[in-house]
């Protein structure tokens, strides 16, 4: 089960990597993220100074890594990458911030799975490019201030909320990341089937769009999935019935539902009659950890009007009874 896992996290790795966009017309959809960031970008170049620091947040495979890169890539500055969870000490923060070439791009994926302590490091870095650090030990102790090259931090966080507001008002831009309507996730299956080279038709990549849960990297997952029953099973051209069968055939449902959101869904209706149902109750009856429910499955679940979080836990809507097939319980006939 471990290995099988792996290999589809790193078959997702892969694919993820070599359908990445590079330039910013290249990245499809959120408008007026890339409109914003473009003024930035040009006037940081203009002044031949760092872009100001900036946070991406939103549900994962949105394309914050993807963003963190481009603005690099258009600044044509150095590219430096590493996650909140690998800093553990504050010598793993300076031996990044010390090393950086004036002016790098410096990405921080997970912003907010940062220890704690940590944060703090980073304050004086983000505001004035300043490292104290201390050297020795006992009475002979001292802080020494370390300068920083100019640089750019660019978090990103599938979780707003967890940062803290000092650490979230240290950065100057800040864009969060939506889910993406059909049209552009069409258009970035179509792209993905280019350099795949894949014959995609205009019917089957709204298909798979439909279905890609408004997420860019389910989309090109998708892709790679429909392409492989299409070789099999039809010749390779991925029409739009190819691909409604090849999805139908891998569990995925018509509004973009996948199984572990139906499972999700199918919980709070049949064995919660539709809720209040609380978060730690609902992450043991589905065995998922509370945080995927969070990041992961609910923000498309909540904006696609399949469900609700109210103060006294999740409720399904009628929409996801209909959905399920499951009959709602009608108010008045329940006690
Ligand atoms: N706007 C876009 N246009 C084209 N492709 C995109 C876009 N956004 C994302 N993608 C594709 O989706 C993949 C996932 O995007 P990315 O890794 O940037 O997401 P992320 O927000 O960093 O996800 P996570 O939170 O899991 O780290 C990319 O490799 C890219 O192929
Ligand atoms: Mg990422």
């Amino acid at each position: 089960m471990r290995i099988q896992s792996a290999t589809i996290a790193e078959g997702e790795d892969a694919i993820d990597r070599s359908l990445r966009p590079r330039r910013i017309d290249e990245f499809v959809g959120q408008q007026k993220v890339k409109d914003q960031l473009s003024i930035f970008i040009e006037a940081a170049r203009r002044r031949g100074q760092p872009l100001d620091h900036v946070l991406f947040a939103g549900p994962p495979g949105l394309g914050k890594t993807s963003l963190a890169q481009i603005v690099a890539e258009e600044l044509e500055v150095p590219f430096i990458m590493t996650a909140g969870p690998a800093l553990e000490r504050k010598g793993d923060v300076a031996a990044f911030l010390t090393a950086l070439e004036p002016h790098s791009v410096f990405f921080v994926d997970e912003i907010h799975r940062l220890p704690r302590a940590l944060e703090e490091t980073f304050y004086p870095a983000m505001e004035d490019r300043k490292l104290p650090i201390t050297v020795g030990q006992g009475a002979g102790a001292r802080v020494v201030t370390l300068d920083l090259p100019p640089f750019t931090l660019i978090g990103a966080t599938t979780r707003t909320g967890l940062l803290t507001t000092p650490m979230r008002d240290r950065f100057g831009v800040f864009h969060r990341l939506e889910h993406y309507d059909i049209e552009d996730l069409a258009t970035i299956a179509q792209r993905s089937a280019g350099i795949i080279g894949c014959d995609l038709q205009p019917g089957g990549a709204i298909e798979i769009a439909r279905r890609s849960r408004g997420t860019p990297r389910v989309a090109n997952r998708l892709l790679h999935r429909v392409r492989d029953y299409a070789e099999v099973k039809a010749d390779g051209q991925i029409t739009e019935q190819v691909a409604a069968e090849a999805l139908n055939l891998f569990e995925v449902d018509a509004e973009g539902l996948d199984r572990l959101d139906r499972t999700l869904l199918q919980a709070i209706c049949a064995k919660f009659g539709g809720g209040p149902v609380g978060l730690s109750t609902l992450a043991a009856a589905v065995g998922e950890a509370e945080d995927t429910i969070e990041d992961v499955i609910e923000p498309y679940l909540l904006g696609q009007g399949f469900l609700q979080r109210t103060p006294r836990g999740r409720v399904a809507t009628l929409a996801a009874f209909e959905h399920l097939g499951v009959e709602a319980p009608v108010e008045a006939g329940l006690f």
